[in-house]
Formats: C-alpha cells, sequence, structure tokens
C-alpha cells in the first residue's frame, strides 16, 4: 500500500532522530511491499528563522493532506536561544500548540513501558523495576489552560498574569471515550486523574467520565488525585493501566512516566482526532544540548512510527514488526547513551536505527 506522510524534523535533534524513523519505515516499506512517501515540512525555530513565524499556513495545509504526520521535536534552550526573546505566540512551541488546534488532534497516547531489559535504568526500587508497568498516559491535547484567554497585564504597577482552565462537556466526553474504548483492548482498567478537590473543572470532568463509565461496564474505573497521582507513579506504577488526564496533568505526568521507564528517550507518542489522521512524535523535548553529536536515542520517535503504521494505517503487523526489532536491539544489548550500563554495546543514534532496521523481518 502507499501512504503520504508529512514529516515535521523540526528543531535540536529532531532531524536526526526522524532520520533514523524513516530509515525503519523504509525498511518496513520493503519487507512489506509497501510504498511510504515523505514531504517535509518547518515547524518550531526552524521555522522562525526561515519564515518569520514557527508554523505557516502552508505547512498546515501540507499535514491536512497527508495520511499522518511524523515529528521529531521543536524548541531550543528558552535562556539562551534567540526564540525566546519573541512574543509568546511567536515562539516556537506556539506552532506545535497551532498545529494540534488545527487538526483537531485531540487525544493524545503516550504509552510508558518498561522493558526488563532496561530494569537496571529504572531509577525505582529494584522490587519495582523487577515487578515491570505497562500504561498509557491518555492526555487531552487541545483544551484546558494551554487553550485558555491569557494575558499580562501591569495594574497599579503591579504585574499580573493570568491564565484561564475550561473544559466543556463535549471536550471531556470525546477523551474519555478514548480512553475506555483504549481501555477495553488492554487490561481493562481506567485511572481518571483530576483535583476535583479544588477545581471546577475536575469536577465536571469526574461527572462526565463517570457518565461515560456507565457505558463501560467491563473496564474498571478509578478517581484519582493528580498529587496522589504523581506519588503513586514512583511507588507502585504497575497498579496503571489506562491514565485519563486533562491537558496540563497529563504533560506532566507523562514525564515522571517516562523517565521511570528508564529515559525520556523511549517514549513514543500518537496525537489523534476522530479519523485515522495522526500526528506521531516522541514525548520529549529538542535537546539543544546534544543536537548534531549523533548521541540522541532514536527509539522514541522509531515506536512513534510504529503507532503511526498501527492507528493511521491499519498496518498492524508492521507495526509489531518495528516494536518486535527495538526489543530486539535492547535484547542483543545495544544502547544509546541515555540508556547505556556497562557491559553493553554503545552506539550512536544513527547506528542505533541501522540496527533496528536490520532487525525488522516478516
Ligand atoms: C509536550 C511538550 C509540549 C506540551 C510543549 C512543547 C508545548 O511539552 O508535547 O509534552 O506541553 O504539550
Ligand atoms: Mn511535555
Amino acid at each position: 500500500m502507499k501512504f503520504q506522510i508529512t514529516c515535521i524534523p523540526g528543531d535540536g535533534i529532531g532531524p536526526e532522530i526522524v532520520t533514523e524513523a524513516k530509515k525503519v519505515l523504509d525498511r518496513v516499506a520493503d519487507v512489506y511491499g509497501h510504498e511510504f512517501l515523505y514531504t517535509d515540512v518547518l515547524m518550531g525555530g526552524c521555522s522562525i528563522d526561515a519564515c518569520g513565524e514557527p508554523l505557516t499556513e502552508e505547512a498546515i495545509e501540507t499535514c491536512k493532506k497527508a495520511d499522518a504526520v511524523l515529528m521529531g521535536s521543536i524548541g531550543g534552550n528558552t535562556s539562551t536561544s534567540p526564540w525566546y526573546q519573541l512574543p509568546p505566540q511567536k515562539r516556537p512551541e506556539a506552532g506545535l500548540l497551532k498545529l494540534r488546534k488545527s487538526l483537531n488532534l485531540f487525544a493524545n497516547l503516550r504509552p510508558a513501558y518498561l522493558y526488563q531489559e532496561l530494569a537496571a535504568a529504572c531509577p525505582l526500587k529494584e522490587a519495582v523495576g523487577a515487578a515491570g508497568f505497562d500504561m498509557l498516559i491518555m492526555r487531552e491535547l487541545t483544551g484546558g489552560l494551554y487553550f485558555g484567554a491569557r494575558s499580562t497585564v501591569t495594574e497599579n504597577g503591579i504585574r499580573k498574569a493570568t491564565d484561564t482552565l475550561t473544559y466543556d462537556e463535549t471536550e471531556i466526553r470525546r477523551i474519555a471515550i478514548k480512553g475506555f474504548e483504549i481501555a477495553r483492548k488492554r487490561k481493562k482498567k481506567v485511572t481518571s486523574v483530576d483535583k476535583a478537590n479544588v477545581l471546577d473543572s475536575s469536577r465536571l470532568w469526574r461527572a462526565v467520565v463517570n457518565e461515560v463509565a456507565k457505558d463501560y461496564p467491563d473496564v474498571t474505573l478509578e478517581h484519582m488525585l493528580v498529587d496522589n497521582c504523581a506519588m503513586q507513579l514512583v511507588k507502585d506504577p504497575a497498579q496503571f493501566d489506562v491514565v485519563l488526564t486533562e491537558n496540563m496533568f497529563g504533560d506532566i505526568l507523562s514525564d515522571e512516566a517516562s523517565m521511570i521507564t528508564g529515559s525520556i528517550g523511549m517514549l513514543s507518542s500518537a496525537s489523534l482526532n476522530d479519523t485515522k489522521f495522526g500526528l506521531y512524535e516522541p514525548s520529549h523535548g529538542s535537546a539543544p544540548d546534544i543536537a548534531g553529536k549523533n548521541i540522541a536515542n532514536p527509539i522514541a520517535t522509531i515506536l512513534s512510527a510504529a503507532m503511526m503504521l498501527r492507528y493511521s494505517f491499519d498496518l498492524d503487523k508492521e507495526a509489531s514488526a518495528i516494536e518486535d526489532a527495538v526489543q530486539k536491539a535492547l535484547h542483543d544489548g545495544y544502547r544509546s547513551v541515555d540508556i547505556y550500563s556497562d557491559g553493553m554495546k554503545k552506539v550512536s543514534c544513527s547506528e542505533m536505527g541501522d540496527v533496528i532496521a536490520q532487525n525488522i523481518e516478516r
């Protein structure tokens, strides 16, 4: 089959890791007889430098025309990069937020899985690492604080900044449905995370999630306050299956979940709307400090490409082939620097891509 993929290499390590994901996709195309056609577009800092804005309408159109979008990472060092001297809506991150909104990508899936090969890299107690965990953070991606009205004003010589957190029930219902649907295909448990002891938006969140749960009697639902969840994630991560939560809580908790897998360089993600279309990107950022050194871990992006095959192209076998190829690379002892431990084979970003591509088989 033939698929059009718009690529957004972006900034920092983005171009390096997208190159490795393409390498693996090309190998899948060869082995399984598909054709993947790529078109690159700019987003983030590189787009600011070339076009004066973090995302052009043209780039959005190119994304819309594709079957799916594969992204690397965007942004630079927030303390030193001139991009962060610009007004907020002109900065790199504004491009990503605009793209998510323009494509209506309200459901962000971030799986956090501990490979037993990396149990030693898990910073938690040995017993927790040995028990393993396999969870999926379902983050609402187009509402809440990141999209509410905001302002900074000076009143009577005092600077004041405001951000607003709004959710309506339709936004909560559609992400809750996605959460329950996916739980059905996994371990049939949803942990809905909120701050219902303080926030109105969380109380509505909880009420709507309870309503949706009635249609999924086979799925166990529990509610958890976000501060407790942050604690439970490091105490007993095995308790979680699907973690359903709003935009900012999901942003924070998914970084925490990724770290306990051994490295943020392992975590893939899919951002979906109501169609087969999706944007696939690693959960990590652009790591400007290691950009251009060929030492980044490309696994999160490669696993994001696997999610693209599964969710947007319905190529389940091929997606599993990529996941197995990653597993085999780890099993055979190949490690990028972020997950390296004594006795393993240290490889560069491009070597890791080579190894994983070679592992792809029917
Ligand atoms: C992420 C990132 C983005 C977010 C930033 C870059 C806007 O941190 O994908 O988690 O907060 O959503
Ligand atoms: Mn984040």
